[in-house]
């Protein structure tokens, strides 16, 4: 796939794990095996294989050495890979407002680092490409979507995005793979704390739709997040199902 240019990736990869403990007692969440691969070599080989080749890594202070070690400076991966530490967990919205100098006013495709998935993501990003002025996120149909961030559509358009609702109105989940405009770190400036102290992406989502500029894809393979020891095995069964497709 040839580079995009003016596009760049971003995999989010910090918090505490707390969920996998004592798996993730003296390692990161995202460095845990997938399939027969860490983690964190699904998010970095869908940007790649989507034509990113400029990739920003954020993640905590305590294993960002263990990622270097790992990942290098991306060339055997056939990216640039740069790296940002984030002092404290703070929310998705938090980390990715570390990316700003790196975007530096130019779209990009951030991704979650524990969310694992069948499908590429390069037709989404060609979507997103034709406008990236407009926001634009990837939805799932699951069982379980109160676990998640869940989308309410009318006709072709998502009208509300409800964090983790006790009785979701629809099963369409979030899933942790955002395209955004360089627009985004002020969305992200003016964003408040939720309830659980943390900047929400929900809510910068809520922002491009209240302008009139988040459109939105359906993954038709699977998609799981792996930050449970129930959904870290069931990323693992879906690896082993059908590999992923790069
Ligand atoms: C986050 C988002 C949620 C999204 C999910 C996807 O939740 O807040 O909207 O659906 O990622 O993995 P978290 O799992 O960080 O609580």
């Amino acid at each position: 796939m040839p580079a995009t240019p003016g596009l760049v990736g971003v995999i989010l990869a910090g918090g505490s794990g707390s969920r996998l403990y004592p798996c993730t007692k003296v390692t990161n969440k995202h460095l845990l095996p997938i399939g027969d691969m860490p983690m964190i070599f699904y998010p970095l080989k869908k940007l790649v294989g989507a034509g990113i080749t400029d990739i920003l890594i954020v993640t905590g202070t305590e294993h960002m050495g263990d990622f270097i070690s790992l990942l290098g400076s991306g060339k055997d991966f056939g990216c640039r890979l740069t790296y940002r530490v984030q002092d404290d967990a703070g929310g998705i919205a938090q980390a990715l407002a570390l990316a700003e100098r790196f975007a530096n006013g130019q779209p990009m495709c951030v991704i979650l680092g524990d969310n694992i998935f069948e499908d590429s993501i390069k037709d989404t990003i060609g979507i997103f490409m034709k406008d990236p002025s407009a926001a634009h996120i990837i939805l799932k149909e699951v069982p379980d979507a109160e676990r998640f961030g869940v989308a309410i559509i009318n006709g072709n358009r998502i009208t509300k995005i409800i964090e983790k609702p006790d009785e979701p109105p629809t099963q369409l989940a979030v899933t942790g793979i955002y395209c955004y405009p360089g627009d985004v770190f002020d969305i992200i400036k003016g964003l408040k704390p939720s309830a659980r102290n943390e900047l929400e992406i929900t809510d910068v989502n809520n922002e491009y739709i209240g302008a009139g500029r988040l459109g939105y894809s359906m993954f038709d393979g699977y998609w799981s997040d792996a930050g449970t020891f129930s959904s870290l095995a069931k990323a693992n069964e879906l690896v082993r199902s059908a590999t992923p497709n790069f």
